[in-house]
């Protein structure tokens, strides 16, 4: 069969890397895709939001099933496209993709439904969030409703930071109609852990955890970013934490989207954090981590397109999702000095070739090209996501950085303490 993936970073390498062992599949095209991607996929230049674009290319190559790698197409609602043209398709529909893409929708809805997570007030109008937090709490979390590139959430020691982060997301609009309505919530504290699954609408079945590593400087300092790395398992995700989850979130959330008529097919990301009074939703996305993806995926032992398919079909119950417990994960990300902020690129990338061969060790491209010359060059904050296993998850964090020094461009950066939180386990 022919794939098509929708994306362009290191998630959908690894989607792309893993849908290639499947022995169902003949062709994979990604669209946009990067250096990396095409290894293992025919990259076309489409964007991941031209949706009739991509749809055609679907038509026209008889692609059998796509698979929606990023957030803003799904919230855009890629899927319903698809569908309207007969295509198979994997990810929510724009109903469920509301999930990620309204955070005062998910909150509500967890409210709705006794869903475990912060307490919370949602404003529309930025007088009354301004009035409402001389009464609040501190520290406080604003949130943007909408996407806001991971950056929508300020976390506020004084009520004037607080004060000022309204103006910023209400009335300067910094994230433009992503700040039309804001949630303010209960500032929490705890270990973070991201759990994701597979969801058919009705079934749902867990992942490998993972843990990632959000800011971009070394013990947790500096600015949010998409994530500099991360592991899996969690250690921290213990089997009390996972029947927890099981009892009062996971399902509970497949169940309440349908209830709301909007069920869920595809993959959902919890933010849990484990606080004192037990695990909390900090936010749910409706697709794979990046990169957890990349340190899940490898360790799944089905056919990743069974399981995609299975999702489509509503017959993920007959799924037994298995994963590799013999062995942990651990990612680097090998990013561009500057990240998130301001970063040059277009520097070529050496010693990509000495990962060739060396099994249990992989080098997922996050944000690379072919230049002018066809040499592989930087070209994204995210460069590149260096991942390796290990029996434990110490040998999997020696591996991983071990095999960060294979690989060398100009103006790299990345964090050291990637796992280390492993070490108080
Ligand atoms: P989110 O995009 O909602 O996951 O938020 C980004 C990051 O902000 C999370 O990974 C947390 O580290 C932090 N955060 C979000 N909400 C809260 C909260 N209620 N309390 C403490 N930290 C939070
Ligand atoms: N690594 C966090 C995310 O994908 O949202």
């Amino acid at each position: 069969m022919k794939v098509l993936i929708v994306g362009s970073g290191g998630r959908e390498h690894v989607i792309a890397w893993k849908a290639a062992q499947s022995a169902r599949v003949d062709k994979i095209y990604c669209a946009p895709g990067n250096a990396g991607i095409s290894e293992v996929a025919e990259c076309v230049p489409i964007g991941a939001m031209e949706f009739d674009r991509l749809a055609d290319f679907a038509e026209e190559k008889k692609i059998d099933l796509t698979v929606i790698g990023m957030d803003d197409p799904l919230v855009g609602g890629i899927v319903d496209v698809f569908e309207a043209r007969g295509l198979r398709v994997f990810g929510p529909r724009k109903n469920a993709a509301i999930l990620e893409g309204s955070k005062a929708f998910s909150k509500n809805l967890m409210k709705k439904y006794g869903i475990p997570t912060a307490a919370y007030e949602t404003f529309t109008d930025a007088g009354k969030a301004l009035a409402y937090l001389k009464t609040a709490k501190l520290p406080i979390v604003l949130k943007a409703d909408g996407l806001a590139l991971g950056k929508g959430v300020l976390i506020c020691e004084t009520l004037r930071e607080a004060e000022e982060g309204v103006r910023t997301l209400m009335l300067d609009k910094k994230f433009g109609s992503a700040g039309d309505e804001i949630v303010i919530e209960e500032f929490m504290t705890g270990r973070e852990v991201s759990v994701l699954s597979f969801v058919d609408g009705k079934t749902i079945k867990i992942m490998s955890s993972a843990q990632d590593h959000k800011r971009a400087k070394d013990g947790d300092e500096g600015l949010n970013t998409g994530g500099m790395g991360n592991f899996s398992p969690s250690p921290f995700y213990t089997e009390e934490v996972d029947a927890f989850c099981k009892k009062y979130i996971y399902q509970a959330t497949v169940d309440a989207m349908k209830a709301e008529g909007r069920p869920f097919q595809g993959v959902i990301f919890f933010g849990l954090m484990l606080t004192a009074d037990g695990p909390k939703v900090l936010e749910y996305n409706a697709r794979f981590g990046d990169p957890e993806a990349q340190v899940v995926l490898p360790r799944l032992q089905n056919d990743i397109v069974d399981v995609f398919e299975a999702c489509i079909d509503g017959t993920l119950d007959r799924i037994d999702l298995q994963f590799d417990n013999e062995r942990a994960t651990v990612c680097v990300i090998m990013a561009s000095d500057g990240y998130p902020v301001e970063y040059k690129k277009g520097y070529p990338i050496e010693g990509l070739e000495n990962f060739a061969g060396k099994d249990g060790y992989y080098v997922f491209h996050s944000g690379t090209k072919f230049d002018e010359k066809g040499r592989v060059v930087t070209n994204g904050g995210r460069v590149l996501g260096v991942t390796a296993n290990g029996a434990t998850l110490r040998e999997a964090r020696e591996n991983a950085y071990k095999a960060t020094e294979w690989v060398r461009f100009e103006n790299q950066y990345m964090r050291h303490d990637i796992g280390k939180a492993i070490d108080e386990a």
